[in-house]
């Protein structure tokens, strides 16, 4: 594809917990230590984009065991954001998840990232609800 950028895709490939921490950190977060490792048993599987060997794009997808999946933790690799990696891994996601037999796939995100998840993923908006379970900080 034209303009597609130079990565390859994998759907559930190791990938140690310190290098999505390292990836995290690329841009601008704050990894917890055991992080992944603690959360991927919970998975239905995750997309990884590397350049190279370098871990560049990576999207969880969780899952309710049926019809529904779950698109959280989107991260690009802070310098090659806005190349289309997003895009790339969400899209791999999205066929995954069909792939498995699942009907529905969820995300929630910022306002700012509607043109991302809705016009470049191509999710459509719905109606959702949130209750925070801890005390405010
Ligand atoms: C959100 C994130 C995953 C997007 O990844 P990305 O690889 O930069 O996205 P893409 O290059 O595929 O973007 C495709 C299009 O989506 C839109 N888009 C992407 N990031 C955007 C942003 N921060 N604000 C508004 N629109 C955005 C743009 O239209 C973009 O096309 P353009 O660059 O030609 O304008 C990336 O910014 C990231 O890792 N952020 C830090 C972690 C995070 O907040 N994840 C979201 C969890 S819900």
């Amino acid at each position: 594809m034209p303009g597609a950028p130079d990565v390859v895709l994998a759907w559930r490939a190791p990938l140690p917990d310190e290098e999505l921490g390292e990836l995290i950190r690329s841009h601008g977060g704050d990894p917890v230590p055991g992080w992944w490792d603690r959360i991927r048993p919970f998975s239905l599987g995750w997309v990884t984009a590397r350049s190279g060997t370098l871990l560049v794009g990576f999207v969880n997808v969780a899952w309710d065991g049926g019809d529904h999946a779950f698109l959280l933790d989107t991260k690009t690799r802070g310098d090659r954001q806005r190349t289309g990696i997003g895009a790339l891994v969400v899209r791999e996601a999205v066929a995954r998840a069909r792939s498995a037999g699942c009907e529905w796939l969820h995300v929630d995100f910022r306002p700012e990232l509607r043109p991302f998840y809705l016009d470049a993923c191509g999710f459509r908006p719905t109606d959702a609800g949130l209750v925070h379970l801890l005390p405010p900080r």
